[in-house]
């Protein structure tokens, strides 16, 4: 099958497209034919060896897929050779860059007919770590106010959309450029980062979510009311200490499973969260769309169209 993947840890020009094994199913698991994968934070912090170092090459990054199942495994009965499925690959396996993934059956959606493949990719971890941080990490209710940091991105606009269709009042920031954009996914408030200073603009939330890390990540606590909750996701895989003792601090634990995908489904086929903006790629150019995604200021997603 043709992939895409790094020979050597560096930097986004050590990506490359060619032909490697096709994998097999394993007891429990399906291979999927790939229509779709999507490119997360993660890909290029993985092919630059910030996470762990890896030992075997040729690697296929990637972490989600929309396809159609093409090999059922020893002991899958619940899905069909021909059914249309999406799915985030489990917790420390990836490899969704590619025309085939090899994964566990119980851990796959199927994918909505409203839907195309190329959404089902964009929504898939995106999605799912929007609906985890906001509902069962921050337990955010109608009514309360949330901040989100960089609503321009894939999983902060995912996370808006939820957090609206909960009933709670959202704040947003981003850069001149996606000031329409955010509000366009149903922010009541947008702030400029470049002309104005959150931790002066906004206080007295009950949640923040921030998905930009450093310096945002740390001053996102100034904006909590007393008992006010945060929850962080690129800040590395714990939470940050909280400067004050009024307040918690979270590290949503993305898990995969069914469940949270189908809901995923739901909450698209039924409107209320709209998939983020899609930039298509070819599978062919994974080093381009590797400097877009580390250049850190796309808006939306970005998506490899395989078939
Ligand atoms: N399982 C997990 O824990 C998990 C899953 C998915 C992602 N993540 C992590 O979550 C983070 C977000 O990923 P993503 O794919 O949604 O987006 P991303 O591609 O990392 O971020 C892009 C967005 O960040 C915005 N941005 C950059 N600097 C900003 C600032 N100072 N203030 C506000 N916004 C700013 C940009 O908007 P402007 O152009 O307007 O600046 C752009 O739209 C990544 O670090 C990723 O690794 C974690």
């Amino acid at each position: 099958m043709k992939a895409a993947y790094f020979m050597r840890h560096g930097g986004p020009e050590v990506m490359q497209y060619g032909d490697v094994a096709d994998p097999v199913a394993g007891p429990g698991e399906i291979v999927v034919d790939a229509y779709a994968a999507s490119v997360n934070g993660a890909d290029w912090k993985v092919r630059a060896g910030t996470y762990a170092r890896i030992a075997s090459f040729p690697y296929i990054p990637g972490r989600d897929f929309s396809g159609v199942v093409a090999a059922l495994g020893a002991g899958v009965s619940d899905l069909k050779v021909g059914e249309a499925v999406f799915g985030v690959c489990d917790v420390g396996q990836e490899g969704a860059y590619a025309e085939k993934v090899a994964i566990k059956a119980a851990i796959v959606a199927r994918k909505p007919d409203a839907l195309a493949h190329e959404a089902c990719a964009a929504l898939a971890l995106a999605g799912l770590t929007a609906l985890i941080s906001i509902e069962d990490t921050l337990q955010l209710k109608s009514g309360e106010t949330i901040l989100i940091q960089g609503g321009a991105g894939g999983v902060a606009g995912i996370a808006i959309q939820i957090a609206k269709h909960i009933g709670a009042r959202v704040i947003s920031t981003t850069s001149t450029a996606n000031l329409d954009y955010v509000r366009g996914l149903g922010a009541d408030r947008v702030i400029d980062y470049l002309t104005e200073d959150f931790t002066r603009a906004v206080s007295n939330c009950d949640c923040a979510f921030d998905t930009v890390g450093g310096d945002v990540a740390t001053r996102s606590f100034a904006v909590l009311r007393p008992g006010g909750r945060a929850a962080f996701i690129a800040s590395g895989g714990k939470a940050p200490p909280a400067p004050r003792a009024d307040v918690t601090s979270l590290r949503p634990q993305v898990g995969r499973d069914r469940a949270h995908l189908d809901r995923l489904a739901q909450l698209a086929t039924s409107g209320a969260v709209r998939i983020p903006q899609m930039k298509l790629f070819p599978l062919s150019e994974p080093a381009e769309a590797h400097r877009i995604s580390e250049g850190r200021h796309l808006r939306g997603k970005l998506v490899f169209k395989i078939r």
